[in-house]
């Protein structure tokens, strides 16, 4: 379904994004993966996405770095003619309640899940327009990026602004026939969410009230769930979010 197409993943060498690579490569896409990890610390994440797929390019990109990410854009369509899907995934999540949120914190979170999404999108949107690309951006949002969520307000506000970042774009790049959507997960069994669930109780036992279908998801169905932004079926589809999370923004009172 994807032949042809050159598919860039940042945070490609997370849990969801490499996910996300290993299924857009099962469809053919050729897989860029950008990740602020060394490529040495990343093999095997490289080596599931080539077990599917053809040959992986891997470039160590921080994605607050604008210059890094253009030097490293302007690699890529050099060698591939340019970048079809772009999925802006890289993110972090901190906890700390409101009151003790510290400005180092907040500004952490908004450099990386929302300016380094600003940097990403408008380098590839601009490399799309100049080669006529009707591409798509698929950004990874979260389903608390509508309602608050206790002790990660860093986290829930920046991704609300990238919620409306993917509108925008969307709004003014549908002349060019390139589509922004974003996918919202609720709380998946890896990633971030994951690493809390081990790591702190309190966060495990809210988990456990408040998903009405009563587990967590997994990346292989957000992963799913790019593919079909990625693809045809999702042509006349921009300026959406889709929404993933168990029913968590239904809620669960009892
Ligand atoms: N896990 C969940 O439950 C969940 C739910 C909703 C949304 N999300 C979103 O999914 C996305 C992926 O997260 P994940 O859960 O797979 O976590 P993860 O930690 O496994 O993956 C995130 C990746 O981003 C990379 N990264 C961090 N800072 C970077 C930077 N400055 N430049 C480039 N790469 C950087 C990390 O090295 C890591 O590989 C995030 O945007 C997150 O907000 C996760």
């Amino acid at each position: 379904m994807l032949g042809g197409k050159t598919a860039l993943i940042t945070g490609g060498a997370g849990d969801m994004g490499n996910e996300m690579a290993v299924h857009l490569a099962r469809e053919g896409a050729r897989i860029v993966l950008w990740d602020i990890r060394p490529p040495q610390q990343v093999g095997e994440r490289i080596a599931r996405v080539e077990a599917v797929g053809g040959p992986v390019v891997y470039q160590q990109v921080d994605v607050t770095d604008r210059a890094a990410v253009d030097r490293a854009l302007a690699e890529v369509a050099e060698q591939t003619g340019g970048v079809h899907i772009a999925c802006i995934n890289a993110g972090i999540v901190e906890s700390a309640p409101f009151l003790e949120v510290s400005p180092e914190m907040w500004q952490r979170h908004l450099d990386i899940n929302l300016t380094g999404a600003f940097h990403v999108a408008q380098a590839v949107a601009r490399v799309m327009v100049a080669r006529q690309i009707p591409g798509r951006l698929i950004f990874t949002s979260t389903w608390v990026a509508e309602i608050p969520w206790p002790e990660i307000t860093p986290y829930t506000v920046s991704k609300a602004g990238l919620n409306m970042l993917m509108k925008q774009a969307a709004r003014e790049l549908a002349p060019y026939g390139i589509r922004a959507n974003a996918i919202a997960p609720g709380i998946v069994n890896a990633g971030l969410a994951g690493r809390q669930m081990r790591e702190d109780p309190a966060y495990a036992a809210r988990v456990a009230k408040v998903i009405p279908l009563g587990a967590p998801g997994t990346p292989v169905e957000i992963a799913q769930a790019v593919v079909y932004l990625a693809g045809p079926q999702t042509a006349y589809m921009t300026g959406t979010v889709l929404t993933l999370d168990g029913g968590c923004s239904l809620f669960q009172f009892d």
